[in-house]
């Protein structure tokens, strides 16, 4: 086995004696070369569809701490763009959604020609592929299918979900078209970032944790189950990491089920029943609290320690429970690098 990129070595089920590390949003406003960069586009999502600037964005923190896997710089809500709905990104409020009001807007997105639309992010995927060390792999990236439902309908971010909700329990026919096209133009769009050097998958399920369980086993387990097959049919051994996060208990239905490679922890996944119930089946990735990373000190070594002592003997890949958040101090993440670099120390 090669032993030239722990992080995939990691994900193919062989334990590392320093476990590999990058972070969720490890590219992001709490970096002040990130926050200049970004000035140079007019909106977000020009910056996302601009390969200069997303290759240069995606190699920001890789340069800044050596971390073991670089993670393509775009967003999970290229995909309802790319379907023709209106998106677009405020400062301060977030995403901002021309929320799908009826089933004439499901109908009316496309997804004959929705990957090829995302042409732009395949040619940052090729220019940092040729940019990155040989021991740093390139993790390629999308939402689940109900975490972007959720957007798509609701029109941005969302408390309650009662908009999505009311479609998923009193229309599930109709809002299983919904899932269909977001899965096929989701299967396309990864497929197309594998073909362009990305050597291994994320699929954010970041509200996964709202749905009671028979609807998680519908619209998180089986869309994301449909979603990983298609990519598998043309892609068979490409790694994929599953993150439900917020699914509790139903993390290992999810593990047995979707088909994933890997699973990654929220902060609120308890260390020891992830040892034993979840690292058992497959490998696993997390999940220090990403506010613990703002306030630093003695607090974040041990939360640290912690993490490491309870997941580090198995397949494990180190990383945060959710993103980084923009108050996060720089060095803060370069002390979280050097103690876990450090880890393998006093081993035999
Ligand atoms: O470094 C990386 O992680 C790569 C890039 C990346 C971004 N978004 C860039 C981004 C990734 C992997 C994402 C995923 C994403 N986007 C998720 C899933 C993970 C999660 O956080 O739960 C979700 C739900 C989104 C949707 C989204 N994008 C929201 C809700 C927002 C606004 C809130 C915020 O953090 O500002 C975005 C904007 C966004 N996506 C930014 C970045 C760096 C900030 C906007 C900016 O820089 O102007």
């Amino acid at each position: 086995m090669s032993r030239s990129k722990p992080f995939l070595d990691t994900l193919a089920g062989v334990p590392q004696p320093v476990p590999p590390i990058w972070l969720m949003r490890q590219a992001g406003r709490y970096l002040p070369e990130y926050r200049a960069l970004r000035t140079k586009a007019k909106n977000f999502l020009d910056f996302c569809f601009t390969p200069e600037l997303a290759t240069e964005a995606t190699l920001q923190p890789i340069r800044r701490y050596g971390f073991d896997a670089a993670i393509l710089f775009s967003d999970i809500l290229v995909i309802p763009h790319a379907l023709g709905q209106k998106v677009s990104f405020r400062e301060g409020t977030g995403p901002v959604l021309a929320a799908l009001g009826d089933m004439h807007d499901v109908e009316a997105l496309e997804v004959q020609g929705a990957a090829e639309r995302l042409a732009s992010v395949y040619q940052t995927v090729r220019n940092v592929k040729q940019a990155l060390p040989a021991n740093v792999a390139l993790i390629g990236f999308a939402g689940a299918p109900w975490t972007v439902a959720t957007y798509m309908i609701e029109g941005g971010s969302s408390r309650e979900f009662a908009k999505v909700k009311r479609v998923a329990y009193g229309n599930p026919e109709g809002f299983a078209q919904l899932i269909d096209k977001i899965v096929a133009a989701t299967a396309d769009y990864l497929c197309a970032q594998v073909t362009a050097g990305a050597e291994a998958l994320q699929i954010f399920d970041s509200w996964a944790g709202v749905l009671p369980d028979d609807a998680f086993e519908r619209w998180c387990i089986a869309a994301t189950k449909e979603l990983v097959k298609k990519v598998r049919e043309r892609h068979p051994t490409v790694p994929i990491i599953g993150f439900p996060r917020g699914a509790g208990p139903m993390y290992i239905a999810y593990a047995k089920h979707c088909g994933v490679t890997a699973i990654s922890l929220d902060t609120t996944v308890p260390l020891a029943w992830a040892a034993k119930e979840l690292q058992t089946l497959l490998p696993v990735q997390g999940n220090l609290d990403p506010q613990i990373l703002v306030t630093g000190g003695t607090g974040l070594s041990g939360a640290v320690d912690r993490v490491i002592g309870a997941l580090g003997k198995g397949p494990f890949v180190f990383n945060l429970g959710h993103g980084i958040v923009p108050e996060t101090p720089p060095e803060h993440v370069a002390a979280l690098v050097e103690q876990v670099r450090a880890a393998a120390k006093g081993r035999p």
